[in-house]
């Protein structure tokens, strides 16, 4: 293939994959399927790659790119302002009075949109192509976030029918309520920390550095407003209108209102049916709808005095607290529920709130038999706002955390720093079946066949009771089982046999370690190289590593400092499993046994080339200067290591003496 044919089918796939976006997210339809998508998707970026065919609009851009380490700061040529809050019904009166003073006359309409709740995002697009997304930040600076924007498949990267040179327009980023509970789920399976509601996990997600983690969340846009240099002198309704001509998401739920007894109407309608709306909202917005007038009303620092934020009111009720009960995570950590009397509350029957943590119990006093308040605001589960009757002379007794798992009765542990308290004992029941399927999911053992319903069986008919104990399972054990055949069977030992051949990386993360996701499993083994050195590395070693700080060194430690987990850790050895990463082609052993640290800007190499050469040459390297440290190899500008380093006696060498050694050996 030459350039000009590779150019013709980059065009042609580009066209493909604009399209299947665009049916996907604003039509909700597909011609292709996911895996035609991705095998179009790779050979766009395979040949924009071999023949320098990039551009920014391309839909290759929506995997992410290379991690930043800072964003830009952008301003913003208009200010990305707020808008004032109203609660009820009169205060909304009293925005229509002002707008009808001010401008003399009731000559206008409302455009009356619902209010997402996520993160007010701005867009700039040149010659219709998407140039520039930007956070709203204090208003008239904000963070230049491009390449998460990218990522997101809502927003178009490039508008076929622009009308303007340049186009700014402003919207919201948020997730959906399902998207979000299923990211929230995977999190907590891998032994992440989860997010509170959808608006934090939109925010927290924008503002990460790697586009290509941004890339696989479930981001979402809509659009609700749109400037062109000079004035477009069109209303908002027309404005909605012709942005979703041009292919951005605009929500379906908008409409024109003649007058404010219109709007109230709205609201009330609105206000009824929010919770059956895939997305999260906090409200409704009313505008003047006319652009003309806008301008004549015009703005205070903060907000428009066009437009005002009606605040739906978070919906309550009060109940009886009948009891507090613990609740074991999959991954051991608990959470304080409260039974309540059951209650009607939006729509659903109440029967359980959580309380988060010991913390917030105690902030609140909140103890068994009180009335308390329950809410939804914004988040999936109802919260236990405030306790009504504290006067109340016979309340019980404060409540006393218990110290034990409800579970498995495993003395529960706090790790500073953290407001939840947990069962660490990886055979407690209710983590049991999370930690087999996190055992054999695909990026860890990948064990084929091993799904949510045959752990559920393998578990309850007393097959297996850890991890462990698959590679104990025989065929005649597994065939009376149900929706097992004799062949599916035959392929459940085979797969188990084989996840025996999976690296040592693998079976790290299979372990389950809190925060050891597939990354850091993987630096971990070629640090250590061994589950020996691992068990021995102190955590000053373990932070020595480059994607690791002390928080998961703490808890790498935690876990391998239980004699429980080490048992099981020894059993997986004896059934053959991976205990050593995969020796590296070596280029020599001159360094063998010889243990470096490295500081300082060196002349020739980066520092972690430094260190790959260094280990290729059997020695290893670590991120503290210690009595066990051999040499110091610095470079410029080396600080606080050298010092210590001289103090110690240990030899010091520069990167010319290293390649030295290397040349004799
Ligand atoms: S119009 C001049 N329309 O609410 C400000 N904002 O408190 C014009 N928001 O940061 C904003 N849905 O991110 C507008 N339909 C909607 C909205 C909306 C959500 C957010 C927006 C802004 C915040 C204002």
């Amino acid at each position: 293939m030459d350039k000009n044919q590779a150019l013709q089918r980059v065009t042609e796939l580009r066209k493909t994959l604009r399209r299947a976006d665009y049916l996907y997210y604003q039509e909700a339809q597909s011609e292709i399927s996911d895996k035609e998508y991705d095998q179009l998707m790779q050979e766009l970026i395979n040949l924009e790659e071999k023949f320098e065919l990039e551009t920014p609009d391309s839909p290759s851009q929506r995997v992410g790119g290379a991690p930043t380490k800072n964003f830009e700061t952008v301003s913003h040529p208009v200010p990305m302002l707020s808008l004032s809050n109203t609660y009820n019904h009169d205060e909304v009166d009293e925005f229509d009075r002002r707008v009808r003073e001010s401008l003399g006359h009731s000559d206008f309409t409302y455009m009356v949109e619902l209010k997402y709740d996520g993160m007010a995002i701005r867009l700039r697009y040149e010659n219709g192509t998407l140039v520039l997304g930007a956070t709203r930040g204090d208003g008239s600076k904000g963070d230049d976030i491009t390449n998460n924007i990218k990522t997101v498949k809502d927003i178009p990267l490039r508008v076929e029918q622009t009308v303007a040179e340049i186009m700014e327009i402003r919207g919201e980023a948020y997730m959906e309520r399902d998207a979000f509970a299923e990211m929230n789920r995977k999190r907590e399976e891998a032994g992440d920390a989860t997010f509170a509601n959808p608006r934090n996990a939109t925010a927290g997600t924008l503002k990460l550095q790697d586009s290509k983690i941004v890339a696989t969340r479930p981001i979402r846009f809509f659009t609700y407003d749109f400037l062109i240099d000079g004035n477009s002198k069109m209303a908002q309704s027309e404005k909605l209108d012709m942005l979703e001509k041009m292919g951005f998401p605009v929500c379906e739920h908008r409409q024109k209102c003649d007058s404010i007894e219109e709007v109230h109407q709205l609201i009330d309608k609105w206000d009824q049916s929010r919770n059956s709306y895939p997305f999260e909202t906090d409200g409704v917005v009313v505008k003047v709808n006319e652009d003309r007038f806008r301008d004549e009303l015009g703005q205070t620092a903060k907000a428009p005095r066009w437009a005002v934020a009606y605040k739906f009111e978070a919906e309550r009720a009060v109940t009886r607290l009948n009891d507090i009960t613990l609740q074991v995570g999959r991954l051991g950590s608990i959470t304080p529920v409260a039974e309540l009397e059951p209650v009607l509350l939006a729509g659903t029957t109440v029967k359980r709130a959580s309380l988060h943590n010991q913390d917030e119990i105690e902030r609140k006093d909140i103890r068994i038999g009180d009335q308390v308040t329950i809410e939804k605001a914004g988040e999936i589960i109802p919260q236990v706002v405030e306790v009504l009757d504290k006067e109340n002379p016979t309340r019980s007794q404060p409540y006393v955390f218990p110290k034990e798992c409800p579970a498995c009765s495993e003395k529960l542990v706090r790790l500073p720093g953290e407001v939840a308290w947990r069962c660490v004992n990886i055979q407690c029941p209710p983590q049991m079946r999370s930690r087999i399927q996190h055992f054999a999911s695909r990026d860890a053992l990948d064990i084929d066949g091993l799904g949510e319903a045959i752990v559920d069986q393998l578990v309850t008919e007393n097959l297996i009771s850890d991890f462990t104990d698959l590679y104990e399972l025989e065929l005649e054990q597994l065939i009376p089982l149900e929706r097992m055949g004799e062949k599916s069977a035959q392929n459940l030992i085979d797969s188990i046999a084989n996840s025996k051949r999976q690296p040592f990386d693998r079976v790290l993360y299979a372990l389950g370690i809190r925060f050891v996701g597939t990354t850091v499993a993987r630096d971990l083994a070629r640090a250590f190289s061994s589950m020996t050195a691992l068990i021995e590395a102190s955590e000053e070693e373990l932070t020595a590593v480059d994607s690791i700080g002390p928080k998961i060194a703490e808890s790498v430690r935690f876990f391998l400092d239980d004699a429980k987990n080490l048992r099981l850790v020894e059993r997986l050895k004896g059934f053959g499993l991976a205990m050593e990463a995969e020796e590296k082609e070596k280029a020599g052993d001159s360094l063998e046994g010889k243990t470096f640290v490295i500081t300082g800007t060196l002349p020739i190499l980066k520092r972690n080339e430094a260190k790959a050469l260094i280990e290729e040459h059997g020695g290893k390297v670590t991120g503290s200067v210690s009595k066990n440290t051999d040499m110091l190899l610095a470079g410029e500008e080396a600080g606080s290591k050298l010092q210590k380093a001289e103090k110690l006696g240990i030899a010091i060498i520069s990167e010319e003496m290293l390649f030295e050694m290397l040349n004799h050996q």
